[in-house]
């Protein structure tokens, strides 16, 4: 082991060809069997490291940073990094990356399948048919609701949210709403077809509701009980942000209650647990995080993670930080 070398941890399984990569820089103990650390086995195995190649499981915060002095940043393979303290990371002097723009178009791929998926009840159907329920057509099995034509309401408008509006606009002649922190710019607006209006009329107008705001404490539970209240009884909600922007508990009880059509979610609170009433409602969609999940984006987060960290430690400085 070279002492000029940056010692590097990979703290969960990743590309092989990318520690491949990262081991032409740094010295690099990796985590080859991906088993997800506990907060002291990852403290016991970042001593010495001075750079951390994480995947968004695994938190940083002042406890673990004051344990880890030798640590100088955290290169997410995420564009979420609401798994970094990021004003303890500045009082550190620990620089955190993220993975943004890599991912943008294949997420919003998969919140538009995800939107279809509930609006259609693909699972659900599907479930029927492998369950050998399937006896005769019906005039009424199985009717969701249109996606074409219909509003297309969304809260958090990044990138990922314009790629939705995008393809709603475009794609599905939708009328898109939106509701954001700030407004978008005159011209984006026209490039999304979009419009801003005020989240509780969003929730009261929109058939399709779909979440792609970050998470802080600030956006913790936006859609809780008087949020679903708000909506329509024929509605559909998708969230594809983070878990704890929605109030599974109270998810799960509209959905069950029929206060609003069918729900699609590809995060959850405190996953990968689930919470057990959403395992028992049938008009609900559940995908185990994979919404930027395709060969080619994932490689791409990978490489970036791995370009940040390469810049870093040459001296370039990080290519994609993040900020408090
Ligand atoms: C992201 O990049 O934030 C995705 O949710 C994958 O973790």
């Amino acid at each position: 082991m070279s002492a000029t070398r940056p010692q590097i941890l990979v703290a969960r399984g990743v590309f092989p060809e990318t520690i491949a990569r990262l081991k032409q820089h740094f010295d690099v103990e990796a985590n080859q069997e991906d088993v997800v650390w506990s907060k002291d086995e990852l403290v016991a195995h970042l001593q010495g490291k001075q750079g951390v190649f994480t995947t968004g499981s695994e938190r940083i915060d002042a406890e673990l940073l004051a344990a880890c002095p030798d640590l100088k940043i955290c290169a997410n393979m995420a564009v979420g990094y609401n798994n970094f303290d990021v004003d303890a990371m500045a009082a550190h002097g620990v620089v955190g990356t993220n993975a943004p723009d890599v991912l943008t178009e294949t997420t919003a791929d998969f919140g538009f399948a995800l939107l279809m998926a509930t609006a259609r009840r693909i699972a659900e159907s599907e479930h029927y048919l492998r369950a050998g329920k399937w006896k005769k057509w019906s005039y009424d099995m199985f009717s969701g609701s249109d996606i074409h034509g219909a509003t297309l309401g969304i809260i958090g408008m990044g990138r990922i949210g314009q790629g939705i509006a995008r393809r709603g606009a475009h794609g599905f002649g939708m009328n898109v709403i939106y509701h954001n922190r700030s407004r978008l710019s005159e011209a984006l607006e026209v490039e999304c077809k979009a419009r801003y209006v005020a989240k509780d009329e969003l929730l009261r107008t929109a058939d399709h509701v779909v979440l792609v705001v970050p998470y802080t404490p600030a956006s913790h539970h936006t859609i809780g009980a008087a949020e679903l209240a708000l909506m329509k009884p024929t509605a559909t909600l998708v969230n594809i942000a983070r878990g704890g922007i929605v109030d599974d508990a109270a998810l799960a009880a509209a959905l069950r209650d029929g206060r609003i059509a069918a729900a699609g979610l590809d995060v959850f609170e405190g996953e990968p647990k689930v919470h057990p009433d959403l395992l028992t409602v049938p008009n609900v969609v559940l995908t185990p995080h994979i919404a930027s999940a395709t060969v080619p984006t994932r490689r791409a987060m990978a490489d970036l993670a791995a370009d940040n960290l390469i810049a870093f430690f040459g001296g370039k400085g990080p290519l994609t930080p993040v900020t408090p």
